[in-house]
């Protein structure tokens, strides 16, 4: 993928986000539409992959049928409203190896800070994908795939539903070998960094927590 930022603005995608904004959509609607919407995205972050062939025998005749290459992929998920994006994923890609990330901020040096990190082995030879929904200041995105690759990660993309221009802008500052995959380019961010338009906080919404 040379294109640092992609915007899937195929119908289907933006219509259930039209509806995942709705802040009259329930928690139970709510994870349907995120965990769709998530499956039509991994299409996406996943086109452009190596391919290889193998020898397959139909009914008819011998042929050499193309299949993806390299390693299973890896998918981590940033806790934890990065679990929302993964189950979609996951229905797209089940053999896929899993990693999750869990940061918090320190509400002193509003630093991101690591409390859990648990990835597949071999990172290096792997496409890895990093979810989490909300780009919206970058500061978590970029310290995830800081641990991605200091973990040897070298082919990464980062997948989320929606994202800032700041986000972006902060990731392709960080990170510009690394390309993000969403499905809409908001408008800005507020004071307390919740992107606008966007749809609240994902994880409260996709949990019924608040
Ligand atoms: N995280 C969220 O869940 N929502 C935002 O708008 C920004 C960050």
């Amino acid at each position: 993928m040379d294109q640092h930022l992609t915007i899937v603005n195929h119908p289907m995608v933006q219509h259930k986000l039209a509806y995942m904004r709705d802040e009259n959509t329930s928690t139970n609607r709510f994870r349907q539409l995120l965990r769709e919407i998530s499956q039509l995205l991994a299409y996406e972050v996943t086109r452009n992959l190596d391919m290889t062939t193998k020898r397959v025998k139909t009914p008819m005749q011998e042929i050499d049928a193309p299949i993806v290459a390299g390693k299973k992929l890896a998918l981590v998920s940033i806790l934890r409203a990065g679990n929302g994006l993964l189950d979609g994923v996951l229905d797209l890609i089940p053999s896929a190896r899993v990693g999750f990330v869990g940061l918090y901020r320190d509400e002193e040096t509003l630093k991101p800070v690591k409390y859990y990190f648990k990835v597949p082995n071999k990172l290096d030879e792997r496409l890895v994908i990093a979810v989490d929904p909300m780009l919206a200041t970058g500061n978590s995105s970029v310290a995830a795939i800081d641990m991605l690759k200091e973990a040897g990660a070298k082919n990464i993309r980062f997948l989320c539903l929606l994202a800032a221009p700041e986000g972006v802008a902060r990731m392709k500052e960080a990170h510009p070998d690394v390309p993000i995959i969403t499905a809409s380019l908001d408008d800005c961010l507020n004071e307390k960094g919740y992107i606008l338009p966007g749809l609240g906080d994902a994880g409260d919404r996709m949990f019924g927590t608040k």
